[in-house]
């Protein structure tokens, strides 16, 4: 499995320093969550703090963007420093425009697919992306519960993409219930809370398996 903590739970005025602290626990993604204002009610951060935090890490980008016309950004959140770039199904008519733009940059396509969405809205571009991640929270706030219903969406996605294909989870995912989402089909793990409340290197090291 691939370990993808949330900076949207960290603290940012020592922003870089739980980043090493991150390393140190032994993760090679980083899962940074960018929100407009519209496509979701909350706004985080976006272009400035990517590219500042570029500067200490290696780490694996995985840019979550939660964003109205998320294919007018995908240049800047790259030239920032993004590795992956993955946006919502239900901010776009047509994800190939978008998938394209990432691609032709080198980088790795993600499409995400929010709780109420059915999995039959994604499962048509899976051979063209290179992940496709499934929402166990509605997007646009850390610290929510696992919505375990998305389990059937991770199981179908599984049967129809294969065994290798990327599956990222992104929501509420703890300790306790991390080995189900597993079980389900999961194979990238994106923990927020779960990692950055008290000691980050010891949670990541209690994530991993
Ligand atoms: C929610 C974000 C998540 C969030 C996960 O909209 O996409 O990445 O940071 O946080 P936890 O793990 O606290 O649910
Ligand atoms: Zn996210």
């Amino acid at each position: 499995m691939i370990l993808s903590p949330s900076i949207l739970a960290a603290d940012f005025g020592i922003l870089a320093e739980q980043i090493k602290q991150v390393e140190r626990g032994g993760a090679k993604w980083l899962h940074i969550d960018v929100m407009d204002g519209h496509f979701v009610k909350n706004i985080s951060f976006a272009m400035p703090v990517i590219k500042s935090i570029r500067k200490y890490t290696d780490l694996f980008f995985d840019v979550h963007l939660m964003i109205d016309d998320p294919g007018d950004y995908i240049d800047a959140v790259i030239d920032s420093g993004a590795d992956g770039v993955t946006f919502h199904i239900e901010a776009v008519d047509d994800p190939y425009p978008c998938i394209e733009k990432i691609k032709r940059r080198g980088k790795q396509a993600g499409l995400s697919v929010s709780p109420d969405t059915p999995v039959e809205a994604v499962l048509p571009y899976i051979n063209d992306v290179d992940m496709v991640l499934a929402m166990t929270v509605y997007p646009g706030l850390g610290g929510q519960k696992y919505m375990t219903r998305v389990n059937d969406k991770i199981r179908a996605l599984r049967r129809a993409a294969g065994e290798n294909f990327l599956i990222q989870v992104d929501g509420g995912v703890t300790k306790e219930n991390i080995d189900s989402v597993l079980a389900a089909g999961a194979n990238v793990i994106v923990a927020g809370t779960c990692v950055f409340t008290g000691d980050i290197e010891r949670n990541i090291k209690d994530l991993s398996r």
